[in-house]
């Protein structure tokens, strides 16, 4: 595996030259995003599509994201534009915004899982966005971690999972936004948010009106629109326990049962309040430094060798609650 370092001004020519050749060739390349670490492949390259599935266990139901880098890749990749879809693109392109339209037959089917749709998304990373350029192809991309785990939001995270499947990793630094971007809906109507993201739903029917949402985490969902949200995701090895309420109820709960393979995961300046190892993971109404941190500290409870994890819950509206929730790999469908 080779890792590429990204300068603080990008990549060369030189270094987008050559991702731009293995991407030709079919390789499936670790990119960074805004929101997580990408395994990007040539999205009109079936055999490239297809290793993306077969290095990250990915059950190939599961369809994946098409990254592009101007307006123009779009129209090649669905079939109709409705005005509500060219709103949200104003407004919130590049950036961790993803749109599900229907798709044009060019699209290979391993990409959208034989959906009649697309997601797409134009990320709103510098390197990200020079390497689908300079390719000049849209790449597929789901999150670069191994299925089911938390997401990568830095190279070595991606080295940790993927590294002896990888042929080439590009590090740009920690991931700012830190969860996977919302995911919009946009072939029916009433648009549906399948996924929430820092791009929050009230900023989004702002923008094009109201919007559902698919956010229940109790009994079945029914027959989900966006199918990856039928697994249990975003989990470590450590069993997540998802604990709501105020501090004292919380700390009264979790030194009831805690045992030296126990830590906690709690809001900035909480720490003193727990004799366990703690991580702190935000402060507690600052929902982008929550989701920053998230899959970091998920990461570093296994990497310790714990086997649970108390957490503080944040508010419901936050997307790290969802992430959190998923985590704690109760039957969500
Ligand atoms: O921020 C992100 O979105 C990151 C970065 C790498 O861009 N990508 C990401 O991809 O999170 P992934 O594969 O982990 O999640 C993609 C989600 C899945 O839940 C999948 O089911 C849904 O998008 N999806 C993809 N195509 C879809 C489609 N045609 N219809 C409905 N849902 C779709
Ligand atoms: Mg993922």
């Amino acid at each position: 595996m080779e890792l590429i370092k990204a300068g603080e001004n990008g990549l060369s020519n030189e270094e987008l030259e050559k991702i731009s050749e293995r991407l030709h060739g079919g390789a499936v390349v670790a990119i960074p995003t805004e929101t997580v670490y990408g395994l990007a492949a040539d999205a009109m390259n079936q055999e490239a599509v297809k290793k993306i599935f077969e290095i990250k266990g990915r059950p190939c139901d599961n369809p994946l994201i098409v990254h592009i880098s101007n307006i123009k890749m779009l129209n090649n990749l669905i079939l109709d534009f409705p005005n509500a879809a060219k709103k949200l693109i104003n407004a919130f392109w590049p950036g961790p915004l993803t749109l599900v339209l229907k798709k044009n037959k060019k699209v290979p089917d391993v990409v959208t899982a034989g959906l009649d749709s697309v997601a797409v998304r134009m990320p709103e990373h510098k390197v990200a966005l020079s390497i689908i350029e300079h390719a000049n192809l849209p790449l597929a991309a789901p999150s670069a971690n191994l299925s089911g785990f938390p997401s990568p939001t830095t190279a070595r995270h991606c080295v940790d999972d993927l590294g002896s499947k990888v042929d080439l990793i590009i590090d740009g630094g920690s991931c700012k936004v830190g969860v996977e971007s919302t995911i919009v809906l946009m072939t029916e109507r009433p648009y549906k948010i399948l996924r929430p993201g820092v791009i929050t739903r009230h900023q989004i029917e702002e923008v094009i009106g109201r919007v559902e949402t698919l956010q229940k985490y109790e009994g079945r969902i029914g027959d989900v629109c966006a199918p990856g949200i039928k697994y249990k995701h975003y989990s470590p090895n450590a069993e997540v326990v998802l604990i709501g309420g105020k501090l004292s109820e919380f700390v009264t709960q979790v030194s009831a049962v805690l045992d030296e393979h126990s830590c906690a995961m709690v809001f900035t300046g909480e720490k003193p309040n727990l004799n366990c190892m703690c991580f702190e993971y935000g402060k507690r109404f600052d929902s982008a430094e929550l989701a920053r941190n998230l899959f970091a500290v998920l990461r570093k409870v296994d990497e310790l060798g714990f086997k649970r994890v108390f957490v503080r819950a944040p508010s419901p509206d936050y997307a790290v609650y969802d992430r959190l929730m998923r985590a704690t790999g109760r039957e969500i469908f």
